[in-house]
């Protein structure tokens, strides 16, 4: 089957309101004319409802970096579905390697942001990845296959269509190590395998697998040619308009 790519820009904690509304309206002009590929923006809370609406009309999504796991409440600092669907957000990342180890949330809480996510109306990215240690002593379809697994337990196969998988492994996020083609390929397979096994081939074939890790310019064509690779979440490169136009335009 074949995916539509998606390439998605990941802000983490960097830019400000500024440099993040200049830097949508260049993406909004530069991706004008591309209709076979997706592309998202994940900028901070704070700056998503000026973002929504500078990309309003155009072919950028805008989406949230995390989720509360909660309904609106009592729940001090944190941001529910049901507000991000309020100022315009469609996406929501979860489980973003910097969460799970900066932040300690595992996979259950994960599991309830994916539930939330859904339940919300959002169209959830659930990230998962392995350490270096974790790839050094032959853990990685482990770790990404409990990861995959927990992540999605109880999803139902009706609601797939609005998940994608990225595939980020943690020791090549902001190092400028890129996974080689052939370890993208392997980790992508075994996801889409591990997919099949949780509901059919049809639906784990139906699933974009995104990539993450130091993709730029100069490898985001390889990278995407590799059969199981759907798109790129890309971290540093997509901060600016010209790094990140560059990937969204690769050919
Ligand atoms: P870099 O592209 O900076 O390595 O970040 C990847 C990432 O974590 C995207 O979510």
């Amino acid at each position: 089957m074949k995916r539509k790519p998606f390439l998605a820009g990941n802000w983490k904690m960097n830019l400000d309101r500024k440099s993040g509304v200049e830097l949508v309206r260049a993406l909004r002009d530069g991706v004008a004319g591309v209709g076979d590929r997706d592309v998202a923006v994940f900028p901070p809370f704070v700056y998503l409802d000026e973002i929504v609406r500078a990309a309003a009309g155009s072919n950028v999504r805008v989406g949230a970096q995390n989720l509360c796991d909660e309904k609106n409440g009592a729940f001090t600092g944190e941001v529910s579905a049901e507000m991000l669907r309020d100022v315009g957000v469609t996406h929501v990342l979860v489980g973003h390697s910097e969460r799970r180890q900066l932040y300690g949330e595992g996979d259950e809480l994960c599991n309830r942001k994916v539930v939330r996510g859904l339940a919300g109306g959002l169209h959830v990215i659930l990230c998962v990845g392995e350490t270096l240690e974790e790839r050094d002593s032959n853990r990685t379809e482990h770790v990404i296959g409990r990861q995959l697994t927990k992540g999605l337990a109880g999803i139902d196969a009706g609601s797939l269509e609005r998940i994608t998988i990225a595939y980020e492994p943690v020791w090549a996020i902001g190092t400028g190590r890129n996974a080689t083609t052939a370890q993208a390929g392997e980790a992508h397979r075994y996801l889409r395998g591990v997919l099949s096994g949780l509901y059919d081939e049809r639906a784990a074939d139906s699933i974009r697998i995104q990539y993450g890790g130091s993709v730029k310019p100069d490898n985001v064509a390889a990278l995407m040619a590799v059969p199981d690779v759907d798109g790129a979440l890309v971290g540093g490169a997509s901060l600016k308009a010209d790094s990140f136009l560059a990937i969204v335009r690769y050919k």
